[in-house]
């Protein structure tokens, strides 16, 4: 059995929880959730890093002592990471007794070792960065990484023998292109270490900060506090404390960071590895930031998006899919949530759900309500069992590669496909000839079973809506437990023929109301652009605005579909213009299922006369392309209330 051992930084007790630190989070929890239904054993560690000039500011501040304050900021990362159904195997704080002990350790070893000295520094100190920067590093005399003043310091301090390191640094990183990624990252390390590598100060005089370990070696200092955080790696795998344990896991698989750590774990931390001869871990994997106003997302930044209210709104595997889906790994992306709707209607309420509604629908309409009893292995299922099977290859392979895009892109593509499917085969037509009993079976069959495939596939992104789809067609157990590279089509342990299929409520509903106000400003033009419009006069088939303005085009929502009796073309929809119902009759039959409408958007003539079709009456008329592929229905891209004006 595969190991597989994954970290999160340990983030910092001061902040609290924002899409930028969720971010991180709930991809290493979607990577651990993939490697486990893979089939690997796996430990996934997350935590806080608690000590530090900042932590014992914000304690003073609040007029509480420093343990009280961190133990109180940690219960809301707990929270916010148990309400994203984070599943961490461990999370650790660097206050613990188990980790300080192993800092303490390391200190002494490396001291005793001769890599550890004292010197006179002098330097410039950056309190929010915790870090001290040459005079050339400085940007117009401020700090390069926050851009926040700093201060001159000159006093004794401890140093890390770290540029003895760069040249077996340098020749690890060229081979071992997979150490540090994405290989923009890799880049900038490899120039960041073409100019000579300073000594690392590893102390801090206690009588400027006391919330740190205490030097084993020098009572009058306590730790640099990333030398102790970057060691909490070793500690939750036991190291000096289950050295079998430690063995089991080390070194680690993956350490995921953002992009603005990326120095003190592909140049600090392998160089203190290197000083304990340890193995280094395989990949440090670093993602970019998530933006707002043009700048990184945080807390001290007044610009935090709090996952909190996003997952209280529009649930938490619709954040988690967001999230995992929206940012390609590496890259820099703004927040925003006309993304987040447009993602969601499109791929999930849409694609998705369209996919598992008219799959359970038609099964309990048609087939009573059971798994058809079919052979799996017919010819007609042969291209969506084949796309399925490409699916489950591509998933486990490019997970290799920690490519999370890859393996959605490749899912979407089988939910297209099962859609295309149902276009297809027409099941609705088939259920209409008592001969094409057993076509319908094998259509129905295969939409089941390519839903089950994808209930599996996007388990780890959406744990919880999954178990749900996976509850509402009827399968034994529960997505996790299938093992993502055992999983075969037509498994008789899946779907079981005879069986209930006891679909429930739309699992991914419309969503009507956004969280936060993007009102926009009412489209449409000026009194005065309105009056030069109507002074042109029309030509030929041309229409003046005002003409254009008299017909009333409004966003409707199609609440029910049905066919009209005696006539096979028709389809007499119920639609909703928000707070008003309208009855329609419409051409569509040939080209859509009553199922497939029924929570859609369509754009509809609001203001045309009534008329009575075939003995029903239709008030008002939809929108809709011809095309050389059939007849497309006009709905808006974006999510807008029922009854919007179409301007
Ligand atoms: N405590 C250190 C890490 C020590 S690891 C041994 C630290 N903590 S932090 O709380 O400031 O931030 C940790 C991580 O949060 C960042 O590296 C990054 O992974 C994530 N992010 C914080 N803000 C972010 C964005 N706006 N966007 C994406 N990720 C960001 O640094």
């Amino acid at each position: 059995m595969n190991s597989f051992y994954i970290t999160t930084p340990i983030y910092y007790v001061n902040d609290v929880p924002h899409i930028g630190t969720a971010y991180s989070t709930v991809i290493a929890d979607v990577l651990a959730r993939y490697h486990r239904i893979a089939g690997d054993r796996v430990l996934f560690v997350t935590g806080t890093d608690e000590h530090g000039q900042k932590a014992e500011q914000a304690a003073k501040e609040r007029g509480v002592p420093t343990q009280q304050h961190c133990d109180e900021m940690v219960e809301g990362f707990k929270e916010a990471w148990s309400l994203l159904n984070i599943s961490y195997d461990d999370f650790i704080r660097t206050t613990e007794s188990r980790h300080t002990s192993v800092v303490t350790q390391v200190l002494q070893r490396i001291y005793d070792q001769g890599e550890i000295y004292a010197a006179d520094y002098e330097g410039w100190y950056c309190v929010s960065d915790e870090r001290f920067w040459t005079e050339k590093d400085l940007i117009e005399g401020n700090c390069p990484e926050c851009g926040k003043a700093v201060s001159h310091i000159s006093e004794k301090n401890y140093f890390f023998r770290m540029s003895a390191y760069q040249d077996w640094l340098i020749q690890h990183i060229h081979e071992n292109p997979e150490f540090i990624q994405p290989e923009s990252r890799r880049n900038e390390i490899l120039g960041f270490l073409k100019s000579p590598l300073n000594d690392l100060c590893i102390s801090r005089p206690k009588s400027r900060l006391s919330w740190g370990v205490p030097l084993p070696f020098d009572d009058e200092y306590v730790c640099y506090v990333w030398f102790d955080a970057l060691i909490n790696y070793l500690t939750a795998p036991g190291y000096l404390s289950d050295e079998d344990a430690f063995k089991g896991w080390w070194p680690a698989d993956r350490h995921l960071i953002g992009k603005d750590i990326v120095t003190t774990h592909c140049v600090y931390w392998p160089t203190m590895l290197k000083a304990l001869d340890l193995p280094l871990p395989k990949t440090v994997l670093a993602h970019g930031w998530w933006m707002a106003d043009e700048r990184k997302m945080g807390k001290s930044l007044g610009n935090a998006v709090s996952p909190k209210d996003l997952a209280a709104h529009y649930g938490v595997d619709t954040l988690r899919y967001f999230l995992v889906r929206e940012m390609t790994l590496g890259l820099d992306i703004t927040f925003s949530e006309d993304s987040f709707l447009r993602r969601y209607h499109a791929e999930l309420a849409n694609d998705l759900g369209n996919l598992l509604n008219r799959s359970v629908v038609m099964v309990r309409r048609y087939l009573d309500g059971m798994v058809p009893k079919v052979d799996p292995q017919d010819p007609v299922l042969e291209d969506l069992r084949t796309l399925a099977g490409a699916t489950l290859t591509t998933a486990t392979e490019v997970l290799e590669a920690n490519n999370l895009n890859g393996i959605l892109d490749a899912v979407m593509e089988l939910v297209r496909a099962g859609n295309r499917f149902a276009e297809q085969q027409g099941p609705w037509n088939q259920a209409k000839d008592p001969d094409q009993r057993g076509g319908l079976e094998l259509t129905l069959y295969g939409l089941l079973e390519t839903m089950r495939h994808l209930s599996v596939l996007l388990w780890p992104v959406m744990p919880e809506r999954c178990s749900e789809i996976w509850r509402q067609l009827g399968c034994p157990g529960t997505p996790e437990s299938a093992d993502l590279r055992q999983l075969t089509w037509g498994d008789a342990k899946g779907l079981v023929a005879g069986s209930t299929v006891p679909g429930g409520d739309p699992v991914f509903p419309r969503i009507e109301k956004t969280l936060f106000d993007t009102r926009q400003e009412e489209a449409g033009v000026s009194e005065a652009d309105d009056k030069a419009v109507e002074e042109k006069k029309p030509q030929s088939n041309r229409i003046t605005f005002k003409d254009f303005q008299n017909v009333e085009l409004k966003v409707a929502r199609v609440v029910s579909a049905e066919p009209v009796e005696g006539a096979d073309r028709l389809l007499r929809l119920q639609v909703s213009l928000g707070d008003e119902k309208r009855q329609l009759v419409a051409g569509i039959a040939k080209h859509y299922e009553p199922e497939a409408l029924v929570g859609r958007q369509i754009v509809v003539v609001a203001n045309l006369e009534p008329a009575t079709i075939r003995g029903v009456q239709s008030e008002g008329m939809l929108l809709a392309a011809s095309g050389p592929d059939g007849l497309a229905l006009l709905q808006p891209g974006l999510e807008v209330p029922d009854g919007t004006r179409v301007s």
